[in-house]
């Protein structure tokens, strides 16, 4: 209930002088959150519950220090900073905005007493703590994230993130994709490394070209889009249509009524052995044989598709035929 404070550490967009009246409002804020705070006091008692008071005491501009006074100490940290895209804040406010102490909460009281003072240290705050942190600013981007299946399992923004020593300087990921993502997703890891898969260990595909890892509102954490099937025609455009006939199935089950998405043992990834076994799911072999012209069942056909080639839709045939 009181993670989601409002502004208590200077972030982006925000004009230091239009502040001072919302301080006055903040103390007042703090007098209830501490009433509050008091009550729950005996049973939330954790490490961070000290700073973030302090924090929520809307720390004066002289409070911040810069990242010149860190480097006094922090020399290395400082120095791996220059290329990673939150130095961008450097430039806010006119050129006098703040880096370190955007993440980490103003510096002074920290410098001052040579380090034993504690900033706000990501690597020990809980999971909440951190996330609510990070989506300060990211929340536009991520609006999703608190109710994705990653949030609810505790995995944090810095579960896939390393702000200061990131394996790739894109997206400071931890590890790059996929690596990244099989640390926990053994068993995705398995189907595509299937006979016919997605070419995502190859480098061509990525778990992110169809999930988004920071949730959406679909299920398995899947991109949304307009029309489902557009995560899968975006790329394979040539099944999109639409058509003059279409196949009800396509639009209807869409492609994973007959494809897995990562891998397969069969052939072009489909969920059943024999094309014949897939397709009489719906058409039942009785109906199949009288329309073929055949005897007791349509066990004896052809593939289907060797016939019914333009199996997701067509311009010229009611009945996908070439
Ligand atoms: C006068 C020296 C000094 C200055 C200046 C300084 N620090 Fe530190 N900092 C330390 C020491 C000492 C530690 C403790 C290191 C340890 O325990 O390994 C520390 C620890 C930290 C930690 C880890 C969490 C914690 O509190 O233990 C963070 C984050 C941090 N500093 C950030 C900053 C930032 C950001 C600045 C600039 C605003 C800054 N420091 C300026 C000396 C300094
Ligand atoms: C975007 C937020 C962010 C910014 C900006 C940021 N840090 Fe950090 N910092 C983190 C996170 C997250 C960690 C925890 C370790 C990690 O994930 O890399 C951390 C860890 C640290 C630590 C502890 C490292 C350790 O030994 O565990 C220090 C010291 C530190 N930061 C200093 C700085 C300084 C100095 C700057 C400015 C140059 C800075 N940070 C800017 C997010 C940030
Ligand atoms: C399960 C892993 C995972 C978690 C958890 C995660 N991210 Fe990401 N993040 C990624 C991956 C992978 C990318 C690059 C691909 C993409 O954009 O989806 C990325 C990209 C980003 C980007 C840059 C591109 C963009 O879309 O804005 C930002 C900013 C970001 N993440 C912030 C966050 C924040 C903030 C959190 C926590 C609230 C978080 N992430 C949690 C994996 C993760
Ligand atoms: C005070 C605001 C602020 C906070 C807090 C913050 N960020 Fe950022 N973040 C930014 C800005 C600004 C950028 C640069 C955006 C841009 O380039 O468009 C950025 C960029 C990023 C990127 C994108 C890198 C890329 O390649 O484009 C990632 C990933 C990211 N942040 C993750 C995090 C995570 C994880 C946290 C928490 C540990 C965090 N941020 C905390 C403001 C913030
Ligand atoms: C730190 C471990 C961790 C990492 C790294 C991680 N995940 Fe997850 N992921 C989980 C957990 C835990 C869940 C929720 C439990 C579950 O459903 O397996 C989850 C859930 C998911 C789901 C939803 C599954 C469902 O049943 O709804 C998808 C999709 C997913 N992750 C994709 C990814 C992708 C893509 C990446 C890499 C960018 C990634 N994950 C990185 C741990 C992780
Ligand atoms: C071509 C698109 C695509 C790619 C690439 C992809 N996925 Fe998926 N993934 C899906 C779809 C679609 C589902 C939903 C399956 C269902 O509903 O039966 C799914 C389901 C999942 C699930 C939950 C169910 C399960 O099978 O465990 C996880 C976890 C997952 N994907 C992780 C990943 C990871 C990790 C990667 C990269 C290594 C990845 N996916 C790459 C499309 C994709
Ligand atoms: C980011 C682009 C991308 C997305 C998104 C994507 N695919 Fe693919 N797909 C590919 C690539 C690349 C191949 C490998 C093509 C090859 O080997 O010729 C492939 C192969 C396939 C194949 C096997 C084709 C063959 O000739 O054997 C099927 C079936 C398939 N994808 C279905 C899907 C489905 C279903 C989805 C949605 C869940 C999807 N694809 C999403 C890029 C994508
Ligand atoms: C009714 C079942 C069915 C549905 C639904 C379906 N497909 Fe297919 N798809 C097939 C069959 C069967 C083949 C194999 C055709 C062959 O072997 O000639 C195939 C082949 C493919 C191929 C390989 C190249 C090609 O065109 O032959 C791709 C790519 C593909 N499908 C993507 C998709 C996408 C994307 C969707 C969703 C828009 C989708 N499929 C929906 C049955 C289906
Ligand atoms: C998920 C169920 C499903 C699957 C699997 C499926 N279909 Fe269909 N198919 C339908 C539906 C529903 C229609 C529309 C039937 C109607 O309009 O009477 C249809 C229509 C057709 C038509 C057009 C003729 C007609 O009756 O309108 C042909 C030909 C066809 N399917 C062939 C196939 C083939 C070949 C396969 C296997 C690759 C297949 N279908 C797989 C559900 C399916
Ligand atoms: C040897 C070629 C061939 C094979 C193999 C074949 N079909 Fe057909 N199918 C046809 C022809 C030709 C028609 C008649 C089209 C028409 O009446 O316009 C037809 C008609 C159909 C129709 C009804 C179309 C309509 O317009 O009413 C369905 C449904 C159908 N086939 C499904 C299947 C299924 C399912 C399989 C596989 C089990 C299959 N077919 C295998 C050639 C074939």
């Amino acid at each position: 209930m009181h993670k989601d404070m409002p502004v208590t550490r200077l972030s982006i967009g925000a004009d230091l002088a239009s502040r001072r009246g919302l301080r006055a409002f903040l103390m007042m804020l703090l007098g209830v959150t501490l009433v509050c705070a008091t009550a729950s006091a005996a049973t939330k008692k954790s490490q961070n519950a000290a700073p973030a008071q302090a924090n929520a005491a809307a720390p004066a501009p002289s409070d911040y220090i810069g990242a010149d006074v860190c480097a006094a100490c922090h020399q290395e940290v400082v120095n791996g900073f220059a290329n990673n895209p939150h130095t961008r804040m450097t430039l806010m406010h006119g050129d006098k905005g703040i880096t370190c102490e955007n993440c980490h909460g103003p510096g002074k009281a920290h410098a001052e007493s040579g380090g034993t003072t504690k900033m706000f240290n990501f690597a020990a705050a809980s999971t909440q703590a951190v996330d609510s942190k990070c989506l300060d600013c990211h929340a536009g981007a991520h609006p999703d994230f608190q109710r994705s299946p990653h949030a609810k399992a505790g995995v944090s923004c810095v579960s896939c993130h390393d702000i200061h020593k990131s394996a790739t300087p894109e997206n400071l990921l931890k590890a790059s994709q996929p690596q990244l993502c099989y640390q926990c997703h053994g068993d995705v890891k398995a189907a595509l490394n299937m006979p016919f898969h997605h070419p995502v260990n190859e480098g061509v595909v990525k778990c992110s070209d169809c999930h988004d890892a920071h949730g959406t509102f679909q299920t398995n954490n899947l991109r949304a889009t307009a029309d489902q099937n557009r995560i899968c025609t975006k790329c394979h455009a040539d099944t999109r249509g639409p058509y003059v006939y279409e196949h009800a199935a396509v639009k209807a089950e869409g492609c994973l009524g007959c494809h897995s998405p990562h891998g397969s043992q069969n052939a072009r990834m489909l969920n059943m052995p024999s094309v014949n076994t897939l397709c009489n799911q719906c058409h039942s072999r009785v109906a199949n044989a009288t329309i073929h012209g055949m005897g007791a069942g349509s066990d004896e056909l052809a593939p289907c598709t060797d016939c019914h080639t333009f199996i997701h839709g067509s311009n010229i045939n009611a009945a996908f035929l070439r």
